[in-house]
């Protein structure tokens, strides 16, 4: 192991270097010229936002500086991103639920040479749905998610009858005190259970904001839960309101009482706001003793004159179907692991500090969990595991995941849109999704054809589960 200089902030992965060594990485998929372009600059960078009520300073955190942190494109079109790591560790953008080539999938030392500090890469692909998702790191994801590192994307062109407002609400807590200042972003406690939590709670980066919609107009609530632990029980209070995607995938329109989302979850609704201007309704969490406000709507102006409100299905997802009779079952068991990592003591360097070798190699110093029986080695991904399963491409799947342990887990697998088809819970209904959350004892079935081929991640979301085990790869081909 050479030991460079430039350890960064505690727990990142400043030391990686060199990445797969000989190994190559996928091909990046060919643009056409006559390709429709929609470029985008994207520049991870330390800035800083007031996220604490004043006097209390601004706090430090990370962000895509210059771009809008929404990106919106129409369906059919391709996206240029360049990005550009300015921070003092590697990095690379994941785009969350997009079905696209290996090679844009960002994920350092698996699908792309990390992107170290200074140095750039440009993503360059056509989402094929529509829909909600967002993108964020996939090195050191606790330190720069936590720190805000995220960014929406969005995939229009899935309305049949169009809204009178669209309405991003991105869902995270802040792990920061009353001077905006940051509590430890992981813990033992929390990794070991159901997450390390902020409580300061927001929907775009203020507490309980109130927006101003139409009076009488059709709004679509475009929820993401981007945060690293929290579990979101979705709701309005004051209007009827449909469920009509789920992780950016159309459904028919579902009457919502609540809807369940863990970390990386998604679901848009459409709803009509009252026609009484200043009337407002409530976006509530249910998950919790006491329902907590995350947002409001405020009806606004002079009332909309339209007929009365029947909840338009959005155009139906283009996703291969799966077929499920006769298909191969997958069992994925979620377990707790207590195998310590085997390594050499830690390294006092000349000027007196002492150098963990976990934090160097990246290697998690505990893994509380496994899949099948694996803990992942590290809590990055330089050191890379064999593939927990290989499907054969072209091929329906059904994954049954299996959860021993005593807390809920939202599942997500790169690569694939799947359909959530059962649960020894009791019904679902059938949904695509791309993360899927499993409760304590619950085994959930997923399906899904396996069309696109590569080496893809499944993993925990609740991010401090990701990065102490809950994680592996499997292979199409
Ligand atoms: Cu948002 Cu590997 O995931
Ligand atoms: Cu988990």
């Amino acid at each position: 192991v050479v030991l460079a200089a430039g350890l960064g902030y505690a727990g990142g992965c400043a030391l990686a270097k060199g990445g797969k060594g000989s190994q190559t990485y996928p091909q990046a998929p060919v643009m056409p010229a006559d390709a429709k372009v929609h470029k985008q600059t994207l520049t991870a960078i330390r800035r800083s936002r007031q996220l604490a009520a004043p006097p209390a300073p601004p706090t430090d955190i990370l962000g895509y500086s210059d771009g809008p942190t929404i990106i919106r494109l129409q369906q059919g079109e391709w996206l240029e991103a360049a990005f550009t790591n300015r921070l003092h560790e590697h990095s690379t953008i994941h785009w969350h639920g997009i079905r696209l080539p290996n090679a844009m999938d960002g994920v350092p030392y698996l699908t792309q040479a990390p992107v170290m500090p200074g140095e750039s890469f440009t993503y360059r692909f056509q989402p094929p749905d529509t829909g909600t998702f967002f993108f964020h790191p996939h090195c050191s994801t606790v330190e720069q998610l936590g720190h805000g590192l995220a960014g929406i994307l969005i995939v229009e062109g899935d309305e049949v009858r169009p809204h009178d407002h669209d309405l991003v609400c991105v869902y995270r807590d802040w792990r920061i005190d009353k001077d905006g200042k940051y509590q430890p972003l992981m813990t033992d406690a929390g990794a070991s259970k159901a997450g390390t939590f902020g409580d300061h709670r927001t929907i775009n980066d203020q507490v309980q904001p109130v927006f101003k919609v139409p009076a009488g107009g059709d709004v679509r609530v475009r929820f993401l839960n981007v945060d690293m632990s929290r579990v979101v029980d979705l709701g309005i209070v004051g209007a009827d309101a449909w469920v009509i995607a789920t992780d950016g995938n159309p459904l028919p329109p579902q009457k919502l009482k609540s809807w369940r989302l863990g970390p990386a979850m998604r679901a848009d609704l459409t709803l009509r706001m009252p026609h009484v201007a200043g009337t407002r309704i409530q976006l509530v969490n249910y998950y919790s003793a006491q329902p907590i406000v995350m947002a409001e709507l405020e009806a606004e102006g002079t009332p909309l004159d339209r007929p009365a409100f029947v909840p338009a299905a959005l155009k139906p997802a283009s996703i291969p179907e799966p077929q499920i009779d006769g298909a191969e079952t997958f069992q994925l068991r979620l377990s707790a692991s207590s195998a310590p990592a085997d390594l050499p003591p830690d390294l006092v360097l000349p000027d007196g500090s002492v150098l963990r070798y976990a934090d160097a190699l990246c290697l998690s110093p505990k893994t509380f969990w496994a899949l099948n029986g694996q803990p992942w080695p590290s809590a990055s991904h330089e050191v890379l595991p064999p593939p927990l399963v290989t499907f054969q491409r072209g091929k329906t799947y059904i994954v049954e995941i299996i959860n021993q342990t005593p807390h809920i887990h939202p599942i997500h697998l790169h690569g694939h849109t799947f359909k959530v088809i059962g649960s020894s819970k009791g019904d679902v209904v059938p949904h695509w999704a791309d993360t899927t959350i499993v409760a304590p004892k619950e085994r959930v079935k997923v399906a899904f054809v396996a069309d696109n081929p590569g080496d893809w991640m499944i993993h925990c979301h609740i991010i401090e589960h990701q990065e102490t085990g809950m994680m592996g790869i499997y292979r199409v081909a």
